[in-house]
């Protein structure tokens, strides 16, 4: 039986292990560690003799102190040091954390953004939080988000259900992206988005191979098999990961499609595991990453 000298001794051991957990969720895992997370394979549908080398990054949530803009800097050399073809930048530029922080202005999101550079452009979509902190938008029930703008004037081309069509080596593909699927909040428990998949598709006018960029996840139920590949962020892979369980992760589709490389009938979709944090500044278990695909 535990006496009372025991029983203090081990809230003490358990409270400094509490303290320790979540100083190191917040400060290094979340605040310091940037993995690079590689992936090499051939997606379905794929032409022969395409080799295509991008960089995808995802959820960085700038906001001071938890991601400042010199955090998003770094990132953006990190990427442009892989010197990638193509990059790819799946939404959520902008903190939903609002206890505690201040906002950094999005004109120096888009500035520092507009840094990353690559032979055969920079492409990005919308995530969810880029709608939500956009008060009018959500008044108005009406876009483009701010973010979008910003980085539109930055010279960084936002793909809200838009088709774009590449050429590497003589080798075509697409890239289409659609808007997030949870785009204005409906009070008191509702959603409304703004992805339209199949004008997005429509665009794509020839057999050659699509890249799909969708903010969350969930898309991916949707996507057809024309689709080689689909990139998504959002979920933060987890966020917190225990023992390879994800707990927070906002839906049940999200929690089972949480992260990594998954294949399901035939389909192909990766999820990044992002670089920020939202609703608690803390991550375990997964720390920030960039991805490099080696496609082909
Ligand atoms: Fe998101």
């Amino acid at each position: 039986m535990l006496n009372r000298r025991t029983f203090l001794k081990t809230i003490g051991a358990l409270s400094a292990v509490g303290i320790g957990t979540v100083t190191y969720g917040v400060v290094i895992e979340a605040g310091f560690l940037l993995n690079t997370s590689a992936y090499a394979f051939t997606p379905p549908r794929w032409t022969p003799g395409l080799k295509l080398r991008a960089v995808v990054i995802a959820d960085p949530h700038v906001v001071e102190p938890f991601f400042p803009l010199s955090r998003w800097q770094n990132v953006v050399e990190v990427a442009q040091a892989l010197e990638p073809d193509v990059i790819f930048m799946l939404g959520d530029y902008i903190s939903g954390i609002k206890f505690g922080t201040s906002a950094v202005p999005v004109t120096d999101i888009a500035r520092v953004a507009a840094g990353l550079k690559a032979p055969l452009g920079v492409y990005s979509i919308n995530g969810n939080h880029d709608w939500w902190s956009d008060s009018e938008a959500q008044r108005l029930k009406q876009g483009p988000p701010i973010i979008q703008r910003a980085f539109e004037d930055a010279g960084i081309p936002v793909l809200a259900n838009r088709a774009v069509r590449l050429v590497k080596d003589g080798y075509p593909f697409w890239v289409t992206g659609t808007d997030s699927i949870i785009s204005y909040i409906l009070p008191p428990d509702n959603f409304q988005g703004t992805a339209d998949l199949p004008a997005t598709l429509a665009q794509v006018t020839d057999d050659a191979p699509i890249i799909h960029l969708a903010h969350e996840p969930d898309l991916f139920a949707e996507m057809p098999d024309r689709v080689s590949l689909t990139l998504s962020g959002h979920t933060h892979g987890g966020q917190i990961r225990i023992f390879g369980s994800a707990p927070l992760t906002p839906s049940l589709y999200s929690r089972s499609h949480s992260y990594g490389y998954i294949i399901e009938n035939g389909k192909h979709l990766l999820v990044s595991g992002g670089l920020g944090t939202s609703t608690i500044p803390i991550r375990l278990g997964v720390p920030p990453e960039i991805n490099l695909l080696e496609l082909g």
